[in-house]
């Protein structure tokens, strides 16, 4: 394990046998279409790479960077967009995979944004859930674990750009990011 995690929270086993199990699910409900799978930079990546192997239905990929500045005590309106998708979402059926749901402002913010440009329907598909968290309305469709508040790092999970290649999910030691 890192010198810089407290403990393991999932092994790369579990992470790989529930990102299978959701995206059987997923798969089963997109069997007749022509998803546009939207991962969204750069959490999502290992997630999203595993997640896609699996499924079966005919898919098209994308990809999109964003910042929220949501879980602060100022409400920030809009999200900001750093990186656009390539494909127009009118009429598409829209997958949006990310890492993790915290405040659900990021997720909320843009399944409205997806739904104002026209797509047909929008499934949120996220790895990790910190329920206690949330302070927008907003519940993943497919979700791999519901998580306690800690500072996860790993599996595409960064803090300060780092650690996003560890390939187990690790509780962040407090003293690397109180220092
Ligand atoms: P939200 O908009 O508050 O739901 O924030 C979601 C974003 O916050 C995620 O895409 C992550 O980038 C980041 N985030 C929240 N919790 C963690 C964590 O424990 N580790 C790493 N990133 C996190
Ligand atoms: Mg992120």
């Amino acid at each position: 394990m890192h010198q810089d995690c407290e403990r393991i929270m999932l092994t790369e086993a579990q992470l790989r046998d529930r990102v299978k199990e959701i995206a059987e699910e997923v798969d089963a409900k997109y069997k007749d279409k022509l998803p546009l799978v939207v991962g969204i930079l750069k959490g999502s990546i290992i997630f999203y790479s595993d997640f896609i192997r699996h499924l079966s239905c005919p898919v098209q990929l994308d990809f999109m960077a964003v910042s929220s500045y949501g879980g602060g005590a100022v409400s920030s309106g809009k999200l900001k967009i750093k990186k656009d998708l390539d494909n127009d979402v009118t009429g598409r059926d829209v997958i949006v995979v990310e890492d993790i749901i915290d405040s659900g402002f990021t997720l909320a913010n843009l399944k409205q944004l997806l739904l104002e440009r026209g797509a047909a329907s929008v499934c949120i598909v996220t790895l990790l859930n910190k329920k206690a968290r949330r302070e927008y309305e907003i519940a993943p469709d497919f979700n791999g674990f519901d998580i306690e508040n800690e500072f996860v790092v790993g599996y595409g999970l960064d803090y300060s750009e780092r650690y996003r290649n560890l390939p187990y999910i690790g509780i962040l030691k407090r003293e690397i990011y109180e220092k």
